[in-house]
């Protein structure tokens, strides 16, 4: 069965979907994006979601392209064409639409909707083979990164570079030694004196939707937060690392450039916040998918 997509009031096959070449998304980047986890057509945090939807696009300016309550319906509608029932990811992207090429804002325009969706691997089943490694760089990105835009060059360049050292993200590092996030997830540890850290929210990185729900679960685990940035030398001494995204969950990190994470195993904090957080994904709903 071929993949449906969502493009401006249309479903359509995905290799007929399209978007036209002037459109600001392609010429400038000049769009924002979400991406939501689905568990058994749940959708997860989608209220947490499309609040960032909404800041993003206004932070750019941009406007909703559809009424919230219309875009609920018509990523639910995408789910059911794709027939996803097991766990499955919703891409939403919206830019300021198709204009003659100019930087400045063209005149009203009507936004590009996109929503297309996918089926994902089974939930992780335990965190010690859902753990993975990290390596470190520069962050390279732009003074707004609390807005979730298309424009992703850095992360990708970041992203490839782990890969082709064998890791699975890249931390970026500041220009004043201190970590911001991971190339696609927010970055958490353990530190060396046990204090559960991550960095607090700002320009330098993505409010996550994991990181915010995450949070939001600590009290219920007896486990209290600090919201202070740490620096390499501090994320190179933790005792646990872990990362959070609407793909990764809740993902330890074992070893960091080629070196282990304290003794290399995943640590209590992070186990423990892993089942947290496999609770909250899955709901009431028994079993894995
Ligand atoms: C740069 C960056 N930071 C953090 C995150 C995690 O955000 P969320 O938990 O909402 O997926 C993402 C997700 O794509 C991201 O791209």
């Amino acid at each position: 069965m071929s993949r449906i997509a969502y493009v401006n009031g249309r479903y359509l096959p995905l290799a007929e979907a399209q978007v036209r070449v002037e459109d600001r998304g392609f010429q400038f980047g000049d769009g924002v994006y979400e991406v939501v986890y689905i568990h058994r057509g749940r959708f997860l945090d989608e209220d947490r979601h499309l609040d960032r939807l909404h800041r993003s696009l206004g932070e750019l300016r941009i406007d909703w392209p559809v009424k919230r309550e219309v875009l609920g319906g018509i990523l639910r509608e995408v789910v059911s064409r794709n027939r996803l029932r097991g766990a499955a990811l919703a891409y939403i992207q919206i830019t300021r639409g198709a204009a003659r090429r100019e930087h400045v804002f063209p005149p009203p325009t009507s936004p590009t909707l996109v929503v297309t969706a996918r089926a994902l691997p089974p939930y992780p089943r335990d965190p010690d083979s859902w753990a993975t490694r990290i390596i470190t760089g520069p962050d390279q990105r732009w003074a707004r990164c609390d807005i979730k835009s298309v424009n992703l060059l850095p992360n990708v360049l970041a992203k490839q570079a782990a890969r082709e050292a064998g890791a699975f993200e890249m931390a970026m590092i500041d220009s004043d030694g201190m970590v911001t996030e991971c190339a696609s997830s927010n970055i958490w540890i353990v530190d060396a004196s046990g204090h559960l850290r991550t960095r607090a929210l700002g320009h330098e990185i993505l409010p996550g939707c994991t990181r915010g729900a995450l949070a939001a679960l600590l009290g219920d685990e007896k486990l209290t937060l600090s919201e202070t940035a740490f620096s390499l030398d501090e994320l190179r001494g933790a005792r646990e690392v872990f990362i959070t995204s609407a793909t990764s969950f809740v993902r330890p990190i074992t070893a960091i450039d080629g070196a282990p994470v304290a003794d290399g195993a995943v640590g209590p904090v992070t186990r423990k916040l892993f089942s947290a957080f496999a609770r909250h994904a899955k709901g009431d709903l028994p079993n894995e998918v």
